[in-house]
This record gives C-alpha cells, sequence and structure tokens, in this order.
C-alpha cells in the first residue's frame, strides 16, 4: 500500500459530522454531485476538505488514474486471468475491436427480440429466465423494477437449484407459449443446466414436439451451449472478457429487453454511458464514485467498519441489495493483491440492507443506537408515479429523517433512550426511475467496486473463491470426495438420507 498519503489519511482526527457543516460553508455543494439525473449526497459523512486532498493523493500514489485508463481502453485489467474487463465496451469504451464486437452481438440480439415480438415463435406469453448469480440478478433487478406497469410480457426467474424454486417460477405458466431463455457464461453451472433439464421436461410433458426449440441460451461458450443440445441460431454469445456480474449490459439482458422493450433497453446503456463518462472525466473532488469510494475506504480501513447498509426507500429496487451483494463482494472479498501478496488490511465489507419503512421497523436498532458502526446508504426517488402522493412524501421523508437523526442523535439522562448520533450516511436522490437513471446507477456501483479495488490493489474481475465449494458439491455428487470428508458433514449427509 503507498504509505505516504495513507499515514496522512490516518493521522487525521475526525470531526463531529455536524460540526462540518458550520466549519465548512460549502460543504454541501462541494459534497453533492449531480449526475445522469442523479443526486449523490455524501455531506453526511466524514470527509471533509483535507481528507478528500488526501485521498486524492492516495488514489495517485495507487495508481488510479492510469488503471482507469487502462479499464476504459480495454487493457488487461482482470490480470489474474490475463483479459480486459470489457462490460465497458457493451457501451462504448475499449478497443475498437471489442466495441465493434459487442454492438454487432447487440444487433444480433435486437433481431432476435425483433423476430419473438413478430410471432417467429409463435404466441409467446411468458419468459422463463434461467440463470444464477450474474446471470440473473441484474435482469431480475431491471425487470422487477421497471416492468411492474406496461411490461410486455410475463418474465420469470429461475435460479436456485431447489425444487420449490422451479415449482414457484412455473407456477400458473403455459409450456406452450413459454419461452425458456438459459444465461450462463460458462454453460456449465450446475444450478442452471439441471433447471433448464427441468424446464425442457416440462415442456416436452406438455406435448410440445421440439422442447429445444423454445430455448434461447445466451453464454459466452456457445459450443457448450450447442453440446447441450441449443441450435446456433438460438444462441447469442458475449465476450469471454464479459465477467457474469458485470453482464447485464450484454444479451444476457434479453429477458429485460424483451420485457421493457428495446427502447428501454439502450436507455439503460445509455444511462451507464453517461456514468462513465462522468467517472472518467471527472476531477476527484467533483467525482461522485471517488467521493463515494473514498468515504468506502475511510469506513472500512481507517474505522474498520465491517459492514455498509443500503437500503433503497422504493420497493422498485428492492432486488439492490442482492445484485450489490454479488457485484461487492463477489468482486472485492479478497484477501491478496492482484500480485498474489497477502492485502494489508480489510477488503470488501460485507454488503447488506433491506427495503423502506420495512427494514426501519427491524435493523435501524442497531444502527441508531448498536455498538457497531455502519455506513449506510439511502436510494430514494423524487417523483412519485404512484397516485398516492401522501404515502410518497411520507416514504421520502421517512428515508431523510433517518439520515438526519443518525448525523444529529440525542443526548439523553437516560442512557437507553440516548442516541450517539455522529453516525454516518449518504443519500442518492433519483429524480425518476427509469431504464436511464438505473443504468447510471449499477454503472456508478461497478466503478465505485472498480475504484475501491484499485485503492485496495487487488483484483476485482475473478472469483476464484467461489470455486472450491462447488468442486465438493460436485465431489461429493459423483461419490469421489468420500475420502477428505470431515465427520460433521459426514454426518449431516448420513442424516439427510441422501
Ligand atoms: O459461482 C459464481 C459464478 O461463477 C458467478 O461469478 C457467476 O455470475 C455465476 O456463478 C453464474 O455463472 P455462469 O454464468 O457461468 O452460469
Amino acid at each position: 500500500m503507498p504509505k505516504d498519503a495513507w499515514n496522512a489519511i490516518e493521522a487525521h482526527e475526525l470531526q463531529e459530522l455536524s460540526s462540518l457543516f458550520e466549519k465548512e460553508p460549502d460543504r454541501l455543494s462541494s459534497l453533492c454531485h449531480e449526475v445522469a439525473g442523479l443526486t449523490f449526497d455524501w455531506s453526511k459523512t466524514h470527509l471533509d476538505r483535507a481528507l478528500i486532498e488526501s485521498f486524492t493523493d492516495f488514489a495517485g500514489e495507487s495508481g488510479f488514474a492510469s488503471a482507469r485508463d487502462k479499464l476504459f481502453a480495454g487493457g488487461i485489467v482482470n490480470v489474474t486471468e490475463e483479459r480486459p474487463a470489457e462490460h465497458l465496451a457493451e457501451r462504448g469504451s475499449g478497443t475498437p475491436e471489442a466495441v465493434e464486437l459487442a454492438t454487432s452481438r447487440r444487433m444480433r440480439m435486437r433481431a432476435l427480440v425483433d423476430a419473438i415480438e413478430a410471432g417467429a415463435f409463435g404466441d409467446v406469453s411468458a419468459i422463463l429466465h434461467i440463470g444464477i448469480g450474474g446471470s440473473v440478478l441484474g435482469p431480475e433487478l431491471l425487470g422487477d423494477g421497471l416492468g411492474r406497469s406496461g411490461a410486455r410480457l410475463d418474465v420469470r426467474f429461475l435460479s436456485n437449484i431447489d425444487p420449490q424454486a422451479f415449482g414457484d417460477s412455473i407456477e400458473g405458466l403455459d409450456p406452450a407459449t413459454t419461452l425458456i431463455v438459459a444465461v450462463s457464461k460458462t454453460f456449465t453451472t450446475a444450478e442452471t443446466m439441471a433447471n433448464l433439464s427441468a424446464a425442457l421436461d416440462w415442456i416436452e410433458a406438455a406435448g410440445v414436439s421440439d422442447p429445444y426449440g423454445r430455448v434461447i441460451a445466451v453464454t459466452a461458450a456457445p459450443q457448450a451451449a450447442m453440446e447441450a443440445g441449443i441450435d446456433e441460431s438460438r444462441i447469442l454469445q458475449f465476450s469471454e472478457g464479459v465477467g457474469g456480474r458485470y453482464s447485464l449490459w450484454s444479451a444476457v439482458g434479453i429477458s429485460a429487453a424483451l420485457a421493457l422493450g428495446w427502447d428501454s433497453f439502450e436507455e439503460l446503456l445509455e444511462g451507464a454511458a453517461e456514468m462513465d463518462r462522468h467517472f472518467r472525466y471527472t476531477e476527484p473532488s467533483a467525482n461522485a464514485v471517488l467521493i463515494a469510494t473514498f468515504a468506502d475506504q475511510l469506513y472500512s480501513r481507517k474505522l474498520r467498519c465491517q459492514s455498509r447498509g443500503t437500503f433503497p426507500y422504493d420497493e422498485r429496487l428492492r432486488l439492490l441489495v442482492s445484485y450489490l451483494q454479488q457485484l461487492e463482494m463477489e468482486s472485492n472479498g479478497k484477501s491478496v493483491t492482484a500480485d498474489g501478496k497477502p492485502v494489508d488490511g480489510p477488503t470488501s465489507p460485507v454488503v447488506w440492507g433491506g427495503v423502506g419503512t420495512d427494514a426501519q421497523h427491524a435493523v435501524f436498532q442497531l444502527l441508531h443506537q448498536g455498538t457497531l458502526i455502519v455506513p449506510v446508504e439511502f436510494l430514494a426517488v423524487a417523483e412519485d408515479e404512484t397516485g398516492l402522493p401522501e404515502h410518497h412524501r411520507q416514504l421520502l421523508l421517512n428515508a431523510f429523517a433517518q439520515g438526519a437523526a443518525l448525523m444529529r442523535g440525542r443526548k439523553c439522562e437516560d442512557p437507553h433512550r440516548s442516541y450517539a448520533g455522529n453516525r454516518p450516511s449518504a443519500t442518492i436522490l433519483i429524480d425518476r426511475l427509469d431504464a436511464r437513471s438505473l443504468g447510471a446507477i449499477l454503472a456508478f456501483y461497478e466503478h465505485r467496486t472498480f475504484a475501491n479495488a484499485v485503492l485496495l490493489g487487488i483484483n476485482p474481475f475473478d472469483q476464484f473463491g467461489v470455486e472450491l465449494g462447488k468442486e465438493i458439491a460436485r465431489d461429493l455428487a459423483d461419490g469421489t470426495d468420500e475420502g477428505g470428508l470431515d465427520p460433521s458433514t459426514r454426518a449431516l449427509i448420513e442424516r439427510a438420507r441422501i
């Protein structure tokens, strides 16, 4: 870790949050940034002018500018797998070849969307999207967030290998008019393969003559999809350089494009591209992504906060927390640097959260009075589209009141009724929730994850940590792990009679 700037950060004495507003009269304007119809208010964090300068130096010493240039230029940023991170090519940045390839593949995806809409697959009443992790979380968030009013199709999502999940996902669907969208970067993932096979059986049992003809595959491994029986004409490919948790922008988003319409999908990409430009070209002190990253580093590395809470005050964003959990924890939950050395401090915090006032009535006790300091993030949407304006007003006031209470606190004779205050929060206020603003929000979180990784010196684009558990499960299923099995696990298997 670069030492000089970090020493200044370590030595810096943090001020009480409320006093910072008095000491820095321009605090609101310097820590609130507007990008793509979003207001990022980081003024209720302990970042002050001196800290932002030190973090800017720290980013400089960490090689941030050149790492960002490399990301946008399509250079090899995923060093352990020796490839670029090409999700940006889906939004127009990267090597000319990568951008051209992404564009031509998107045109193929569009042609397929148009063909489905024009009836090439007969009557289609529903889509069953099968995938897991990055192959489902983004499309599901998008479908759930924006498809509530006026979705063109009934889109269901199936990920877990739990048979209950399979049953739930097909409940009420007509197998003869359901299209399967099977999404898997590798096309080997056990859950996805098992669920695809169950879905094919379900379609076949309904008397459909060619069940495979009802399947669209989205993958970076077209050969594996063909071997699984899917015809080449119905395989949409994306690049090996597009990581699962960064893949929504590619053909992985086809279910959402079908549900919301092609224009919405393009708007999603445009919103993300706007955030890309902001992240790429804005100086650190006005860069919403970097300010959030600096606060993340302050809390996790200097103050050793082990988690961060995200609370969308909008039901349409209820799946955001799961999406962020994969994005941030799979990317930055690492213990070694990009060159394999042990990291010298904490990496990704645990990302958790909940929705709106439901969460308030469940977990906020700990946030206000617990011994753990949890930096909290609120998301709220200014425009009311519900037709219940007073509900909406109350919802937003509740969100804002939580941030105010965390910061202000209240001293009281009775210790049980005392609030320490000085607890940090940040707010993202969204003018209007639509494909464009959602694209910008997700790109904001992607870049923040990347920027944190650069400051930590780690590679956010691999995920070797998920392999061992998968391997043991596979070996147990094949009966090849018996020898190495611990007594507890063996007893559980016996007790479950499996
Ligand atoms: O196990 C983790 C993971 O590899 C994720 O990174 C990925 O998003 C998910 O599994 C699904 O992988 P695939 O798209 O190859 O099915």
